[in-house]
């Protein structure tokens, strides 16, 4: 929270615009709405299946949705609920809108590339993109965690984004 808080603190009180794919119970949805998307027309978008990902296969996860409404109920108002599998949702989703994304669905390199792909043009150039779990593992296969596929966007993107951090969560701003 203080790097989110950092690098987004900002746009407090400002009209501003946040897309989450991946939510879960909500604490990530709960700070950006209590924290940063405090003007009347700020607005949350998140894309979640609700069903949780690999590494929740151990979890009870039939009233996932339910949590997370309950946690956002008091800012229900400002929240668009996209439930589905992101390479569905993320393609009906308006161009240019976003001043921050954060991506922290599905961890299989797979779908972090395709989150990132579709995710891209959403973002108003200037703008932020945090992929989170950067260094998360559950697989000693590369193609099992986000890894591969952050380094594979950022290397395909050179030129069009800047890292401006690099650690447990890798941010990226949108140049063109
Ligand atoms: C790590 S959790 C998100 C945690 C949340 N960002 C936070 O910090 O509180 C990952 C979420 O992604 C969702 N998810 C997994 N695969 C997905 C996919 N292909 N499309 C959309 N959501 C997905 C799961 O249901 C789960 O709620």
């Amino acid at each position: 929270m203080p790097v989110w808080s950092e690098l987004l603190g900002h746009l407090k009180g400002r009209e501003c615009h946040a897309l989450e794919v991946g939510v879960f119970e909500g604490r990530s949805s709960v700070w950006l709405l209590e924290n940063i998307l405090t003007h009347p027309a700020s607005t949350l978008t998140v894309v979640d299946t609700f069903v949780g990902g690999a590494e929740h296969a151990a979890t009870d996860l039939t009233d996932l949705e339910a949590r997370f409404r309950a946690n956002t109920a008091a800012h229900a108002a400002k929240l668009v609920v996209r439930k589905g599998r992101s390479e569905a949702m993320l393609r009906e989703l308006p161009l240019g809108r976003y001043d921050f994304v954060s991506i922290d669905g599905s961890h299989e390199a797979a779908d972090v590339l395709s989150d990132a792909v579709l995710s891209w043009p959403l973002v108003k150039p200037g703008w932020l993109v945090c992929f989170d779990d950067y260094e998360w593992w559950i697989d000693a296969a590369p193609e099992r965690s986000p890894k591969l596929a952050i380094d594979a966007f950022l290397a395909t993107m050179r030129g069009r984004c800047e890292v401006v951090r690099k650690g447990w969560q890798a941010w990226v701003k949108k140049v063109v």
